[in-house]
């Protein structure tokens, strides 16, 4: 049973998941990406030839769907079916339709579930769980709740530098797309009250490890 819990959520591009990680391997503890799950669900689809504008098709794969992750943020990995897809989980192809899977309720109950269980078991002394309902539906009594921000400029700029493959204006379109697909199903641009906000915009990623390692144990209840 991991003791600390932080949950962080925010946007695309707003830094959580490399800023999670290495926030976690610096104070020791595990790493939980939930977007991955989401992502590694949609992948999966693709690659089964499922219709992820279908629900009930979608969630035929849920029910069956072994997955299994890294949460040492030294050995990160995202497996399906005993295959490493760790890189494929990022491609354009699967971002395009990784919302689509997402917004299904029943989709997110099982998610939801498993996320749980994994912070539940995971023998670390705290764990940093990032995604978008973190600190409202997943972890809601988590110790410590952030909402990681950054403007969409700045956001646009950080996706555009890792996805070289195509045009700024291209990730810029994409980006907004599945926010606002996103934010149809759960509100992670404004800060739930307790949550903690923590804009990026003009920080660097050092920068935003350390004032998320700060927050961390200015937040941990101390004895
Ligand atoms: O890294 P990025 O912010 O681009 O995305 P991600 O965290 O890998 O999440 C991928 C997708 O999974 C999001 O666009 C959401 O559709 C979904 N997601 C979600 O619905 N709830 C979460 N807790 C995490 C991700
Ligand atoms: O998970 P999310 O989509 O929120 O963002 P990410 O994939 O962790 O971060 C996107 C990129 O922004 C990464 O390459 C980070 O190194 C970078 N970043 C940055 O340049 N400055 C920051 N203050 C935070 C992250």
């Amino acid at each position: 049973m991991s003791d600390i819990v932080v949950a962080v959520d925010g946007p695309a591009g707003s830094g959580k998941s490399s800023v999670s990680k290495e926030a976690a391997r610096r104070l020791g503890y595990a790493y939980l990406d939930t977007g991955a799950a989401y992502r590694a669900l949609a992948w999966h689809c693709l690659d089964e030839g499922v219709d992820v504008e279908n629900p009930d098709a979608v969630l035929e794969r849920v029910r069956a769907f072994d997955y299994a992750t890294g949460m040492d943020p030294d050995r990160y990995y995202v497996r399906v079916g005993g295959e490493d897809i760790t890189p494929d989980i990022r491609e354009p192809r699967v971002s395009a339709v990784v919302s689509a899977v997402a917004r299904v309720p029943e989709v997110r109950q099982s998610l939801n579930a498993m996320f749980r269980r994994l912070m539940d078991e995971h023998p670390a002394p705290g764990v940093i769980v990032e995604g978008r309902d973190i600190t409202t539906i997943v972890a809601p009594d988590a110790p410590v709740r952030i909402l990681l921000t950054a403007s969409e400029e700045a956001r646009i700029a950080r996706r555009s530098a890792e996805v070289s493959a195509q045009t700024t204006e291209a990730t810029a379109q994409q980006l907004a797309s599945r926010d606002r697909q996103d934010s149809r199903v759960v509100d992670f641009m404004t800060a739930a009250p307790g949550v903690i906000p923590l804009d990026s915009t003009d920080i660097d990623f050092e920068q935003t490890v350390q004032a998320l390692i700060d927050t961390v144990r200015s937040g941990i209840p101390h004895d």
